[in-house]
């Protein structure tokens, strides 16, 4: 008796196992997760061009600050995917790293410093959670020149900008940052 109360118990394991998704089926919901993450990226990446020529530097933060989480939330509710950007030197206060984003971006990192291109440094993983599965997904951000109008050396920084992220941002760790280096990442989830 006690050896079928095992072999059950055994079975009920396999069959949790077997109910992780399978490595195609990582790869699809990755494939889905970095379209959502770049379609983050260009439109941003769109919307901060036009408000740098409009309205320049120091306009286009307030544009970077109103935009960047509603095209966020936007991007969320299209893909069905949590997405947004974090950084450990996190302008927006919104913008911490959750544990396992943390561990994503210094892999990232490591990967970087090892010769990977930049434009598709990319992790993902299934992680379990209080409640359950969930995949995570991370694209690095690496810094181009255009991010050093706002996030550079302070010191080569415009006088209009520093006074305008001082005046929106008090807590900003987000400047200092070179050419080569991650910003970030856009960290894109789903519970499973
Ligand atoms: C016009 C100024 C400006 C430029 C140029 C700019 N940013 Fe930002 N960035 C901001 C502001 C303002 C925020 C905070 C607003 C937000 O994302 O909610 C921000 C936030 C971020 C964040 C979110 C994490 C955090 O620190 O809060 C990332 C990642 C980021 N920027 C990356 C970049 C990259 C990469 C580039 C270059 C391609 C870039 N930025 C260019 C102003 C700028």
């Amino acid at each position: 008796m006690k050896a079928t109360v095992l072999s059950l118990s055994a079975l009920a394991l396999l069959a949790g196992c077997a109910s992780s998704p399978s490595a195609e089926q990582q790869a699809a919901m990755a494939a889905d997760a970095r379209k959502a993450a770049g379609t983050l990226i260009q439109q941003l990446g769109g919307e901060l061009k036009a408000a740098l020529a409009e309205k320049g530097p120091d306009g286009a933060i307030g544009v970077c600050k109103l935009r960047a989480p509603r095209i966020a939330a936007d991007v969320s509710r299209q893909s069905g995917f949590t997405v947004k950007r974090v950084s450990p030197k996190n302008r927006n206060p919104a913008g911490v790293p959750d544990a396992w984003e943390t561990q994503a971006q210094a892999t990232l990192e490591t990967r970087l410093a090892a010769g990977e291109k930049p434009e598709t440094l990319e992790t993902w993983q299934v992680v379990r959670t209080a409640t359950g599965k969930q995949f995570r997904y991370a694209k690095a951000l690496p810094v181009q020149p255009v991010c050093l109008t706002c996030h550079g050396d302070p010191a080569k920084m415009a006088d209009g900008v520093k006074a305008r992220l001082a005046a929106d941002y008090p807590l900003d760790k987000a400047t200092g940052y070179a050419p080569g280096m991650l910003r970030g990442i856009v960290s894109v989830k789903r519970d499973l």
